[in-house]
């Protein structure tokens, strides 16, 4: 791999998609790892990050001269550039001059290997405090900005290469051509990381993994289940069963919806549907509190998905005593991001736990098939696509686990679910018609149940309920921002669900963005 050194910016995730954009396969590895054990991976390239400060504060985390020595291309980006600079003869230094965001970059050597064919008057985002002065023995200066007497280097023999800006972000005019020009000529790499490339590599793992073996997947609807079910059923085939808990709380046709999409898309692969209405509505009977909700629908989905499991073992001649000898698979849509954020912990591990299922019973031991592990949600969504699966699941919004049962402020009951089911339903449908569906990240519609207002219509009183419509912005739900949906949209939806179910007589707009407010409301 490609392997991008994370000091400790928030750009490490960013530059490995880059460079995977540009068809070479990237993993990020964090700063502390000793220089050998960042060689034992065989990189065929190293990016250094961007990261925190100065190069010369305390703590400051340091690159390991060795890893410039191993004779693997490098490619140093702002702090990685810096700290390039510093640990061989060049020098860094703050100039006074702070460069942040747009900043003026002017090409001294358009035949540079870096900048090749750039233009030599071009704008690039910046973020910086110190500047490299003076460039390393050996290294030519190819590009100069006003804060940063060194903005570009490179030693062409050695295939050392650094810019003082972030190629890897797209407000910078020529990034990714920089990325492209570092990997395909200054290293030699082909551009071989194909959606293709990628379904063939993980279909061979997992046949090498499963063997003769047998797998269970859960699947809940949304894209990263579906993409993982999809490969590992075109890898074993009908060796894999998949489980899907209908817990009453989807939105309109939705569990449909879901089991036709997936059925026709994998070439009718095996899916056991669980019909969990009841078992979810008793648990939740009187229930208010948001977290007892929560625990509760967590609680019931594992009680569901152990059913459905222990049925699907004993048909496969799986005996209860035998259980823990049993090898069966256990399969998981875990992304790169999530293997990234939790250390970066290496091969499939025996879990009792994880948040997709929730806790698994004891006495099972499975081993997870994660064909998703190294890929990020771009590229899964491009396998899904070649894989077949329909563009309502490749491109489905998020939706919440727990469903609209965290979307009723107050007790869930079947009623307030189909309440709020045709009111949903139709938001959908006018934001889907009006082309928003890849401009929101997602819209809950929120059923205040406790809550009544009066109003008229024709000529009477009404006393209904309101709405809230919870359109929004966001990258990656962490952050989040009201969607500017136009007034039109809205009001034609606030029109029809008025018209159109009789309980709602007020449809409000959340303008609240995140932080302060959650994206859901519970
Ligand atoms: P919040 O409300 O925390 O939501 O701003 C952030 C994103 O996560 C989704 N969400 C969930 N997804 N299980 C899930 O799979 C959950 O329990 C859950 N709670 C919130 C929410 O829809 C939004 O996209």
């Amino acid at each position: 791999p490609v392997l991008v050194v994370d000091f400790g910016a928030q750009y490490a995730q960013l530059i490995a998609r880059r460079v995977r954009e540009a068809s070479v396969y990237s993993e990020i590895v964090p700063h502390s790892m000793p220089a050998e054990k960042i060689l034992a991976k065989k990189p065929l390239a190293i990016i250094l990050s961007g990261g925190p400060s100065s190069v010369y504060a305390e703590g400051a985390p340091r690159l390991d001269p060795a890893l410039l020595e191993a004779g693997v291309p490098v490619l140093g980006l702002c702090y990685g550039f810096q700290s390039m600079a510093a640990a061989l003869d060049g020098t860094v230094e703050p100039t006074g001059v702070r460069e942040y965001g747009a900043t003026r970059l002017e090409v001294i050597d358009g035949s540079s290997q870096l900048l090749e064919g750039q233009d030599l008057d071009q704008n690039v985002w910046m973020s910086h405090g110190d500047s490299v002065t003076a460039a390393p023995t050996g290294f030519d200066v190819v590009a100069t900005s006003a804060g940063s007497p060194v903005a570009a280097f490179e030693d062409r023999e050695k295939q050392l290469y650094g810019v003082q800006w972030h190629p890897e972000v797209g407000h910078s005019d020529r990034g990714q051509e920089v990325l492209e020009n570092f990997l395909h000529r200054g290293a030699g790499l082909e551009p071989t990381w194909t959606t293709g490339n990628v379904i063939e590599e993980q279909v061979e793992r997992i046949r090498a993994q499963v063997g003769e073996g047998t797998a269970i997947c859960g699947l809940s609807g949304g894209v990263d289940s579906a993409v993982a079910a999809a490969l590992v059923q075109r890898a074993i085939g009908d060796r894999l069963t998949c489980v899907y808990v209908d817990h009453g709380l989807m939105r309109q046709d939705e569990s449909a919806q879901i089991e036709k999409a997936f059925g026709e898309s994998t070439g009718g692969a095996k899916l056991v549907m669980v019909d969990a209405e009841e078992q979810f509505l008793t648990a939740l009977a009187g229930v208010t509190d948001p977290e007892q909700k929560r625990k509760i629908i967590g609680r019931e989905f594992i009680r569901a998905f152990e059913g459905a499991q222990a049925d699907i073992l004993r048909e496969q001649g799986v005996v209860e005593g035998d259980r823990a000898e049993a090898t069966a698979f256990l399969v998981q849509g875990t992304l790169y991001p999530d293997v990234v954020e939790s250390g970066g912990g290496e091969g499939a591990a025996n879990i009792k736990s994880h948040h997709n299922v929730g806790g698994l019973p004891e006495d099972l031991s499975f081993e997870l098939v994660e064909p998703l592990r190294t890929l990020f949600k771009d590229e899964v969504r491009a396998v899904g696509s070649e894989l077949g699966l329909p563009d309502e699941i490749v491109w489905r919004q998020p939706f919440p686990g727990p469903g609209l049962g965290i979307r009723i402020i107050g007790e869930v009951t079947k009623e307030r679910l189909d309440i709020l089911r045709r009111a949903d339903a139709i938001a959908r449908a006018e934001l889907t018609a009006a082309g928003l569906d890849r401009d929101i990240w997602q819209c809950p519609v929120v059923l205040l149940a406790d809550v009544r207002s009066v109003g008229v219509q024709g000529d009477g009183r009404t006393y209904g309920h309101p709405v809230v419509l919870r359109p929004v912005t966001s990258d990656d739900a962490m952050t989040a921002d009201w969607a500017k949906v136009p007034y039109d949209v809205l009001s034609r939806i606030s029109t029809r669900i008025t018209n159109e179910v009789a309980e709602i007589n007020r449809v409000t707009l959340d303008v609240t963005s995140k932080p302060p407010g959650t994206i859901e409301w519970e």
